[in-house]
């Protein structure tokens, strides 16, 4: 996975497009009254907080002490734990499992989906969007070129972007019957107008620009901000290529 400060602060307040796309997943999780639901990368807790309003009681959990933190600090009648979602237990089984735009984090895919698995109740709904094949492929394309170009630097992204054959097999292979799967793309704007991509970079590159010297780094983010504007900066604003994978799978019986 690749190594990331959480800074929560700068999560909600710049982007807050990644918890307001995941309330479109909610109504395919569609969370009823008594049933417990587990929030897989709650973040700072504000979908964990949606699915709790149906009445369902939910458990967030979170690999960020930090977004862990948060998320108590604003929600308090809410369960939030730190975890690993490639290696987590927990004292009983869900009637759904939920996780919007976390697992492209963690490359180690499988033993993610062995817990999933785990933590469902037989018939139990597995309800996720991550990114999908392509995701960020124009993004992550002028990130590389601008740091080899400017500073000689070859950069492998870290993230799990699987395509439909990828993914699905897996979720089977433990246990997951897949109802629905779909892979879209979802141009995203990007907050903070002229600013955008210097402040998505600054939130989830994982610091990719911890080595390089102040200057440089303007010099890569010029030449980056070069590269994509003529395709990706529309009306004062910035888009990324964001292209998602979105799942519904049950747990066999
Ligand atoms: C995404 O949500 O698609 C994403 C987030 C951070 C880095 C790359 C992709």
């Amino acid at each position: 996975m690749p190594t990331i400060d959480w800074n929560p602060a700068l999560y909600d307040q710049k982007h807050a497009f990644v918890f307001q796309y995941g309330k479109g997943l909610l109504s395919l999780l569609e969370p009823r009254a008594g049933e417990t639901i587990l929030d897989l990368g709650c973040g700072t807790g504000h979908l964990t907080k949606a699915i709790a309003e149906s009445g369902a009681r939910v458990v967030g959990i979170d690999s960020s002490a930090e977004m862990i933190e948060q998320a108590r600090q604003g929600y308090p009648g809410i369960e939030f734990q730190v975890a690993d979602a490639r290696n987590f237990s927990l004292p009983y089984t869900f009637d759904a499992v939920f996780s919007n735009a976390t697992l492209h984090w963690i490359k180690e895919a499988e033993p993610v989906v062995e817990h999933i698995s785990a933590a469902l109740r037989p018939g139990g709904r597995f309800v996720a969007e991550l990114g999908g094949k392509g995701n960020v492929a124009n993004l992550m394309g002028a990130l590389q070129q601008a740091l080899q170009e400017v500073a000689g630097v070859s950069l492998e992204p870290g993230w799990y972007f699987p395509s439909i054959g990828e993914y699905t097999p897996l979720l089977e292979k433990h246990g997951l019957a897949v109802q629905s799967v779909v892979l879209f793309d979802r141009p995203t704007q990007l907050e903070e107008g002229e600013k955008g991509i210097r402040i998505w970079l600054q939130m989830f590159s994982p610091g990719v620009f911890r080595d390089i010297p102040p200057n440089v780094k303007e010099r890569v983010l010029a030449r980056i901000e070069e590269l994509l504007r003529p395709q990706f900066f529309r009306d004062g604003h910035w888009f990324a290529d964001y292209r998602r994978l979105r799942v519904v799978a049950y747990k066999e019986q």
